[in-house]
Parts: C-alpha cells; sequence; structure tokens
C-alpha cells in the first residue's frame, strides 16, 4: 500500500485543528502584546488629559499592562487585553480610533465618564466584542452603522449622552443583542422594525428621545423579552398584539407617547407582566373585564392615567391581588368604585381623580 493516504489523513487532522484554533479567537486577528501595549499607551494620551489612571505606567518600553487597574487580559493568550472596566473614573477626551487596535476586545466598560465626540467607526472593526457600555457620558454624533462582524455583541448600553440622528437599521444583524439601551439621547427617527425580530431580545430602553413611528409589530417574537421602555417619546400607533401576547415581559413602560387605539386585553391576561404604564397617551376604549383563569396577576402597577378612556371600571380588577397602584386618572371613566377594589390588600396608590 502506498504511504499517500495517511498523509491526507494528517494533513486534514492539521487543517482541523488549525481551523478550530482561528475560530477560538478572532479570525483575523492581526495583534500582539506589543499593540496592545502600544493601544493602551494611545487610550491614556486621549482619555485622562487630566492625569487620572496613575496605575497605567506608559512610559518606557512594554510592561506587564495586564496588571494596570481595569485591564483584564485573555487566560489563553498571555499579554492580551480583552477587558477595560474604567467606569467613573472622571476619564475626559474622544475615543480614539487605537481602541479598535486592542482586537481581543470582549467587553468595554467606560460609563460615567466625560468623554465626549463621536464613537469611532473603528470600533466595528472589533468582531469579538460582546459587551459596550459608555452609558452616562458626553458622546455625540450618529450611533455607527454596525459591521458586518457584530454578530457576538450581547450588550449595548449608549444611554444618557447626546447622539443623534436614527437608530441604525442594521443593529437588527446583530443577532445575539440581548440588551439595548439607548435611553436619553437626542435619537429621532423610527425603531427599526428588525429589532423586534432579535431572538434574544430582553432589554430595549429608548426611554427619552424624539422617537416617532409604531412600536415594531415584531416586537414580542423574542420568548426571552423582559422589559420594553420607550416613556417620553412621540410613537404612534397601537401596541402590538405580539407585544402584549408575550408570556416573558414584565416591564412595560410606555408613557409620555402619542400612542392609540384599545388596550389589548392580553396585558391584563398576562402571566408575567408587573409593570404596565401606559399613561399620557391617546388610548381609547375601556378596561377589558378579565376573568384570570391561573391563580393570581402578578400585575404591581397599572398606570392608565392621562388618556381617553372610558366606561365602567371591572370589578374583576380585584381578583389583581399584587396591585400596588392603580392610577386611572383624567380619563372620561363613569359608574361607580367597584367594592372588590376593598380587597386589595396591597394596594399603596389609587387616583381615579378627574373622571365622570
Ligand atoms: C493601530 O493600528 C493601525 C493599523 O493597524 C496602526 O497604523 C496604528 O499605528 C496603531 N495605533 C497604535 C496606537 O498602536
Ligand atoms: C452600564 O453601566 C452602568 C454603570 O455601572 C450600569 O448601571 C448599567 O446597568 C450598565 N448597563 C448594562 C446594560 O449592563
Ligand atoms: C455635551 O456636548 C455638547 C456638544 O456635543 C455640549 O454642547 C455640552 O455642553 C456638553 N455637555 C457637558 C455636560 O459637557
Ligand atoms: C450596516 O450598514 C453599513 C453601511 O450602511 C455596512 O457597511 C455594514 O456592513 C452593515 N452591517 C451589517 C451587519 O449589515
Ligand atoms: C440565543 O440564545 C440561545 C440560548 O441562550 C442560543 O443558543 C442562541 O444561539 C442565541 N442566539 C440566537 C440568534 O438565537
Ligand atoms: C423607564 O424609563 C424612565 C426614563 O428613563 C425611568 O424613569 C423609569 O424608571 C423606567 N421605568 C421602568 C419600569 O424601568
Ligand atoms: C394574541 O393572543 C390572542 C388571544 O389571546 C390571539 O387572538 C391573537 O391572535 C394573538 N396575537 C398574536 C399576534 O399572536
Ligand atoms: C386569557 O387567557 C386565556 C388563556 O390563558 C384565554 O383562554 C382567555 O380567553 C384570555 N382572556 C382574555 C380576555 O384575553
Ligand atoms: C374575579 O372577579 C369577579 C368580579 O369581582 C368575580 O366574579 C370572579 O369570581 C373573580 N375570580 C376570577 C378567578 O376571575
Amino acid at each position: 500500500m502506498s504511504p499517500a493516504p495517511l498523509i491526507i489523513i494528517v494533513l486534514s487532522s492539521l487543517l482541523t485543528c488549525s481551523l478550530l484554533g482561528a475560530s477560538a479567537t478572532a479570525l483575523h486577528d492581526h495583534g500582539d502584546a506589543s499593540t496592545d501595549f502600544q493601544a493602551l499607551r494611545c487610550l491614556k494620551l486621549h482619555l485622562s488629559t487630566s492625569g487620572f489612571l496613575p496605575s497605567w505606567k506608559i512610559d518606557g518600553s512594554l510592561q506587564n499592562f495586564c496588571t494596570w487597574s481595569g485591564v483584564t487580559c485573555s487566560k489563553r493568550h498571555t499579554s492580551r487585553v480583552v477587558a477595560l472596566d474604567l467606569e467613573s473614573l472622571y476619564l475626559d477626551g474622544q475615543m480614539p480610533p487605537c481602541i479598535a487596535n486592542l482586537t481581543l476586545l470582549t467587553r468595554i466598560h467606560l460609563p460615567n465618564n466625560q468623554l465626549w465626540g463621536p464613537i469611532p467607526t473603528e470600533l466595528g472593526q472589533l468582531n469579538t466584542l460582546r459587551y459596550l457600555n459608555l452609558s452616562s457620558n458626553n458622546l455625540s454624533g450618529m450611533i455607527p452603522s454596525t459591521p458586518s462582524s457584530c454578530s457576538q455583541l450581547r450588550v449595548i448600553d449608549l444611554a444618557s449622552n447626546s447622539f443623534s440622528g436614527e437608530i441604525p437599521p442594521n443593529l437588527s444583524q446583530c443577532s445575539n443583542i440581548q440588551q439595548l439601551k439607548l435611553d436619553h439621547n437626542r435619537l429621532s427617527g423610527g425603531i427599526p422594525e428588525g429589532l423586534g425580530i432579535l431572538r434574544n431580545l430582553s432589554v430595549l430602553h429608548h426611554a427619552g428621545n424624539t422617537l416617532t413611528g409604531n412600536i415594531p409589530l415584531s416586537l414580542g417574537t423574542s420568548s426571552a423579552l423582559h422589559s420594553v421602555n420607550l416613556t417620553d417619546n412621540s410613537l404612534t400607533g397601537p401596541i402590538p398584539s405580539l407585544l402584549a401576547n408575550s408570556s416573558s415581559l414584565q416591564f412595560l413602560v410606555l408613557t409620555k407617547n402619542q400612542l392609540g387605539g384599545e388596550i389589548p386585553s392580553a396585558l391584563f391576561n398576562s402571566t408575567s407582566l408587573k409593570i404596565l404604564s401606559l399613561g399620557v397617551n391617546n388610548f381609547i376604549g375601556s378596561i377589558p373585564a378579565v376573568f384570570l383563569n391561573f391563580d393570581d396577576s402578578p400585575l404591581q402597577h397599572i398606570v392608565l392615567a392621562s388618556n381617553n378612556l372610558a366606561g365602567a371600571i371591572p370589578s374583576t380588577l380585584g381578583n389583581f391581588s399584587s396591585l400596588r397602584w392603580l392610577l386611572l386618572s383624567q380619563n372620561n371613566f363613569q359608574g361607580s368604585i367597584p367594592a372588590s377594589i376593598g380587597k386589595l390588600r396591597n394596594l399603596q396608590l389609587l387616583d381615579l381623580s378627574y373622571n365622570f
């Protein structure tokens, strides 16, 4: 027998090994300890103009930067940076493109500093990035369109900055996103429909912007959806029934918008929903009388104040024994207050003012 088949086997197993090795790290990683050191040095010069980060000794030659505060290195790749944790350190300055030279970064946690200016587009080259938290800074400009390599991204928190423009529609290509927090910026335009179909979406918080248009019809697709807070925008249209039917949703906060239509009865029939805040909108119709066919409703807050709701307050609300807040003021509710409300042992706030 000729030895040829054996060689093929050896070669192919070598190939398998190197492929596995490559997929375990970054596919196009050209970095090494020295590029990481140069990048950290560049970061300190740009982000610490007032001289913070004292443990970062950037003078001289290559240092053991893995011991610097806020720097975490890889266990597998010696002297390669995988995480930056620099919260509340008075960092000031613009994020320099060299942050993208830390090519194995999986976590960027720089909240509550004084960073300003735009996010460098180079950040999109970090194809191992899973967590990005730049909340409570003064970053501005557009949120960069995501690169095609964002499949690792789980968490994006850009809340409390000065970002403007639209939410990039192709964020929805980052299929593993779990948390997307963009609250308190100056974002306008619609909420991209594609965000609704993110299969692992758990938290969608876009409160305090000037967003318009409808809530994505597909929101509620994710069976992990936990919290939706879109308060204080200019959204119109109804509450999508897929969202109302979600069996995982615990917080639905849509106050201060221009939403309308009837409130889906499924929201009062939910086995998961704890907070339902729909105040200051244009909802019409009445509160549905829902006979719970399960032991108890987890609903703690029902806030429907300042809408165009009418009809009687249903006595069935007396079965919602977890209820703490029932705020129904400034609507057109009629009739008497059901005696069953008196059964609500946890009730703390009851406001029925400004009705008929
Ligand atoms: C970052 O990488 C680019 C290109 O790979 C290189 O030109 C630049 O000098 C690097 N910057 C630092 C601070 O290492
Ligand atoms: C971002 O960091 C802030 C400050 O530590 C924290 O409160 C917030 O929960 C973080 N965001 C996410 C999505 O983890
Ligand atoms: C934030 O940045 C804007 C410009 O983008 C500037 O007008 C404003 O003063 C800054 N705010 C703070 C608190 O630094
Ligand atoms: C998002 O759009 C930008 C430009 O519009 C493009 O370069 C990028 O590849 C897109 N990303 C995805 C994930 O489709
Ligand atoms: C969502 O999460 C599950 C389990 O946590 C995981 O198996 C899956 O790959 C994730 N991503 C998508 C897009 O479903
Ligand atoms: C919703 O967002 C607003 C604005 O950020 C905040 O004040 C409120 O506490 C949030 N509500 C819930 C239930 O998360
Ligand atoms: C929501 O549930 C109701 C019944 O509870 C059903 O009639 C409706 O088709 C469901 N909607 C969606 C979009 O699944
Ligand atoms: C409440 O949900 C049950 C199924 O869990 C369904 O049979 C019933 O019709 C629903 N009621 C309303 C008012 O949506
Ligand atoms: C709910 O409330 C109504 C009216 O108060 C009552 O007739 C009904 O028996 C209660 N129980 C359930 C499980 O709906």
